[in-house]
């Protein structure tokens, strides 16, 4: 049977992830800077082995069973809380969904929002993940570079303005103002009141997606977008994937009613809920304090993961080749020479240096950068950080 001939014309704009495809070649003795994995060594096993306990306990039949697609209602609330609590966002249990990780929530906000044509506007570069998703809905995605203040928000102003006498239909903006996958930058204050203005001006959604807030290793006085969000058009997306364990698979939307009403409607299909199981699991992490207790720990193994990681660059690099200072979550964004195509570097790193990395390719709108690339620190050990580098500091020495 030929199956390539019955899919869907659609699958063409499915592309494999690559940092999948790279997890594959990964052996064991391949240092990875690959996904955008945690250390295990901060996963709470043993407050989550109390708690699952607990659930199974306490509410079996509630947690075992199935569950609104919005979510359960206790944890909605909590979410509410933790996020006025912790990021200063307001919001009430009917503005908060949970999804399947924020990557559902991705894929929600192109089956709600994304129409073939319509314009969707992003950092240049962007979290890969999120442009894959939205491809199969056939936007034009507009990129908007950055320097080392995040978006460059004037030069958004004057693209939305020459969209808008096009007579494009721009869907929303997409940032990762803080920490942002994949350059580790975090967008001033100033640009963030500055981004909401042009939103406002042009009416247009925001969405902000914000999984690494929790691990700013600077002193940035910062506060999301959404905080700062009067006319309620900040779409906020985050998630447990960062601060509590990834293989449970659970996010959260925070925005308004109707916008949650129509992502309701859309999840029905895909899944029905999230796993209620895995809702009770981190609903009892909250109330418990694992999260905040944890993260002070956390945030400083990190911290020293990027010095670490910052260091062997400075050590081992040869002339020309420049790297993004983050100022938290798990990234360092790194250009190296002119004439290299990182994507042919990679097969290179992979299978004679035994180091690998995710190319810079496809974080681009346009795919147009092809020297660049996205290094992970938080899942290495320090061992593995200074070998690594020094692997692909020969691998691009080689080259
Ligand atoms: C910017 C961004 N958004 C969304 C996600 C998806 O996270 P998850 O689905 O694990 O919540 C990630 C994961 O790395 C990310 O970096």
């Amino acid at each position: 049977m030929n199956i390539g001939d019955l899919v869907s014309s659609r699958t063409q704009y499915m592309t494999a992830s690559e940092i999948r495809e790279l997890l594959r070649w990964a052996t064991a003795d391949v240092i990875s800077f690959g996904g955008g994995m945690p250390d295990p060594s901060t996963f709470p096993v043993e407050d989550i082995a109390k708690i699952v306990a607990y659930v199974l306990e306490a509410y079996p039949h509630r947690a075992l069973q199935y569950g609104s697609t919005e979510g359960v209602m206790e944890l909605r609330q909590e979410i509410a809380k933790f996020s006025e609590f912790f990021r200063g966002i307001k919001a009430k249990p009917e503005n908060v969904i949970i999804t399947v990780g924020s990557q559902e929530a991705l894929e929600l906000l192109g089956r709600v929002f994304i129409d073939p044509g319509d314009v969707v506007i992003t950092e240049n570069p962007t979290y890969l993940a999120a442009l894959q998703a939205w491809r199969v809905y056939q936007p034009r995605l507009v990129g908007i570079p950055m320097d080392e203040h995040g978006m460059m928000v004037d030069v958004l102003e004057e693209k939305v303005k020459q969209l808008k006498a096009e007579g494009a239909r721009i869907k929303f903006i997409y940032t990762i103002p803080t920490a942002q996958n994949p350059s580790g930058l975090t967008m001033t204050q100033d640009r963030r009141k500055y981004l909401l203005e042009i939103a406002e001006k042009y009416d247009l959604l925001v969405v902000e997606d914000d999984p690494y807030s929790y691990f700013l290793f600077e002193q940035i006085e910062v506060s999301p977008i959404k905080a700062l969000d009067k006319s309620d058009r900040v779409i906020y997306l985050s998630t447990a994937s960062k601060i509590f364990a990834p293989g449970f698979r659970l996010g959260w939307v925070i925005a308004n009613e109707e916008v949650i009403k129509w992502f309701n409607l859309a999840k029905q299909s895909l899944n029905l809920n999230t796993s209620n199981f895995v809702q009770y699991i981190f609903l009892e992490g909250l109330r418990r304090n694992v999260v905040l207790k944890n993260l002070p720990h956390v945030r400083d193994l990190y911290k020293r993961k990027r010095d670490a990681m910052l260091a062997a660059l400075e050590t081992y690099m040869p002339p020309g080749v420049s790297w993004t200072k983050p100022s938290g979550g798990m990234f360092i964004w790194v250009t190296t020479l002119q004439h290299i195509d990182t994507r042919e570097l990679l097969k290179i790193a992979v299978t004679q240096y035994k180091v690998a990395f995710v190319p810079g390719h496809g974080f681009f709108v346009d795919q147009s950068v092809r020297n660049a690339m996205r290094l992970n620190f938080t899942y290495p050990s320090f061992e593995q950080i200074n070998e690594g580098i020094r692997r692909l500091a020969l691998a691009i020495k080689g080259a």
